[in-house]
C-alpha cells in the first residue's frame, strides 16, 4: 500500500467472527436446521464448517450481496452427531473447540483434540476442564485429545478465576442441557457472549445475567433450531475508527454499535476526535494529528485486546508519549518489531509498551504475525510514506472479509499481490 490517503467514506461492518463461530458451535445443541445470518466470509467460518461436516451435519455458505462481506450459514445437525474433532482442524483454528461443551452437553461425550500454543501466547484451556468437571463430566487427557464424558450434565456454581470468553461460551452452552441450575460467576461480560445467550434463549435455554458476571442457567431437556442474526463486529468497527483517526480522515462505519466501544471511542475523542453515535453506527472524524493517550486492555467493557495493535500504531503517529498495558495476553506485543521496522519509537517492558509519538512512519516490508497485529500494521501502513509490503497477510483476513476492497472504498492505495490461500 502507498500511505497517504485519509481514509473517508462509508463502511458496512457484518456479524463478529467471535460471535458467529461460536453460534454455529451452538447450532450442535439442536437436532434440525439452523440458520445464521451476518457471518463473515473468512477463512476461519470454513474452518468451523468443516468442524461440524466432520460432525455429521451439512452447512452451507451463502454470501450476501452488498453484506460488507457477510452472508448465511445453515447448519442441518444430525439427531446424533459424531463426537470427534481432529488436530488438523483446531491446529487450524482454536475456537474449534468450542465444540467441546454442546457436544459433551448433547451427545454425553466429546474428543477434542488440544489446540497447542498460538502466536498470542499459551492460552489455557484450565476453566473449560475444570468447569466441565464441575457440571460433573470426567475429563481425560489421551493421545492429545481431550476427552469428556458425562452421561447427563448436572447444574453446579462455578468460580471462574478469570472472565475468560471461551470458557464462558463453553460452559454455557453445556449448563443448558444439564440437570439443574448451574450459576457461573466472575463471568465474561463480552456482547459475543450476550449474543450467544440470546441465540440460545431463542433456541428454549433458560438464561438470566448474560453481559454481568453472574449468569444463572436453568437446564432444559431439549433446544430447538432457530434462525438467528450474529451481532456486528465491534473489532473491525474498532480497527476502522482507529483507521480514521490515524490517517485524520472522515468514516462512518455502519452498523457498529457505540455501546460495545464505548472505551475505546473514549479514548479516540481523548486523543482529539470526533465520534458521533448515529441510528446505525457511529461517524468518526480527525482533524489534525491526534495526541497520545494511555490504554490499558482489560475483558470487557475495558480496552478490547483485539484493538490494542491499533492502539500502538495511532500512539506511534500521535503526539507525545503513550503507556500501553496488555493484560489479556502475554505474547501479544511481539508485532512490536514489525512497527518498528517502519520507524515508530517503541520499548516493550514486560506487558507495558512505551511509544513516543513520530509525524510519520516509513514504509518497509513487514510481515503480520497474527489478525490483529496485522491489521495494526496495515493501518501503520497508511500512515507511512512510500510503498510498506505487509506478507503474511493471510492473518488479516482471517478476521476482515474484504478487508483491502473495504480499504479502497475508503480511499486507501492499496491493492493485495498474492491471492488468499
Ligand atoms: C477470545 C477471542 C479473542 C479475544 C479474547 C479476549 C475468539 C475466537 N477469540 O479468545 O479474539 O482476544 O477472547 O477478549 O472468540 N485462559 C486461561 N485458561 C482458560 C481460558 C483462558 O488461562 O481456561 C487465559 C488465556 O490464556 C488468556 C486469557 O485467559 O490469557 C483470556 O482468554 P479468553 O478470554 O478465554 O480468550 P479466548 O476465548 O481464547
Amino acid at each position: 500500500m502507498t500511505g497517504g490517503a485519509a481514509l473517508t467514506g462509508r463502511v458496512r461492518v457484518t456479524g463478529a467472527k467471535n460471535s458467529a463461530l461460536k453460534l454455529m458451535a451452538a447450532a450442535l445443541l439442536a437436532p434440525g436446521v439452523t440458520t445464521i445470518e451476518e457471518v463473515p466470509d473468512i477463512l476461519d467460518v470454513a474452518i468451523m464448517s468443516e468442524v461440524l461436516r466432520r460432525l455429521g451435519c451439512e452447512v452451507t455458505y451463502e454470501r450476501t450481496a452488498g453484506g460488507g462481506g457477510g452472508g448465511r450459514v445453515v447448519v442441518d445437525v444430525p439427531e446424533k452427531p459424531s463426537t470427534e474433532t481432529d488436530y488438523d482442524l483446531v491446529r487450524r483454528m482454536r475456537a474449534s473447540i468450542s465444540v467441546l461443551g454442546p457436544l459433551v452437553a448433547r451427545c454425553g461425550t466429546a474428543r477434542v483434540a488440544l489446540p497447542g500454543g498460538d502466536a498470542i501466547g499459551s492460552r489455557g484451556l484450565d476453566m473449560h476442564i475444570s468447569g466441565l468437571e464441575r457440571l460433573g463430566a470426567t475429563i481425560v487427557s489421551e493421545h492429545g485429545f481431550l476427552v469428556a464424558t458425562a452421561p447427563r450434565l448436572t447444574g453446579t456454581s462455578i468460580w471462574l478465576d478469570f472472565p475468560s470468553v471461551g470458557a464462558t461460551e463453553n460452559l454455557v452452552m453445556a449448563a443448558v442441557l444439564a440437570q439443574g441450575t448451574t450459576v457461573i460467576d466472575n463471568a465474561a461480560r463480552e456482547p459475543e457472549i450476550v449474543d450467544l445467550c440470546t441465540m440460545l434463549g431463542a433456541m428454549g435455554a433458560r438464561i438470566d445475567g448474560a453481559g454481568t458476571s453472574t449468569i444463572t442457567i436453568e437446564g432444559v431437556d431439549g433446544l430447538a433450531p432457530v434462525t438467528y442474526t450474529t451481532v456486528p463486529d465491534r473489532i473491525v468497527a474498532g480497527t476502522w475508527a482507529i483507521g480514521a483517526v490515524m490517517t485524520r480522515g472522515d468514516v462512518v462505519i455502519e452498523r457498529a454499535v457505540a455501546g460495545h466501544l464505548a472505551v475505546a471511542l473514549d479514548k479516540l475523542t481523548d486523543a482529539g476526535a470526533q465520534v458521533e453515535s448515529l441510528p446505525d453506527g457511529i461517524r468518526v472524524a480527525m482533524e489534525g494529528r491526534p495526541r497520545c493517550v494511555d490504554v490499558v486492555t482489560l475483558p470487557f467493557p475495558g480496552f478490547p485486546t483485539d484493538l490494542q495493535p491499533m492502539a500502538v500504531a495511532l500512539a506511534a503517529v500521535s503526539t507525545g508519549t503513550a503507556l500501553i498495558t496488555e493484560n489479556v495476553f502475554e505474547g501479544r506485543f511481539m508485532f512490536v518489531n514489525e512497527l518498528v521496522r517502519l520507524g515508530a519509537d517503541v520499548r516493550i517492558d514486560g506487558h507495558h509498551a512505551v511509544v513516543r509519538g513520530r509525524e510519520k512512519l516509513s514504509s518497509a516490508p513487514v510481515v503480520a504475525t497474527d489478525i490483529r497485529a496485522g491489521a495494526g500494521l496495515v493501518l501503520a501502513g497508511l500512515v507511512s510514506d512510500g510503498v510498506t509490503e505487509v506478507q503474511e497477510v493471510h492473518h488479516v483476513d482471517r478476521g476482515y472479509p474484504d478487508f483491502v476492497e473495504q480499504l479502497r472504498g475508503l480511499g486507501a492505495q492499496v491493492e493485495r499481490t498474492q491471492r488468499p490461500g
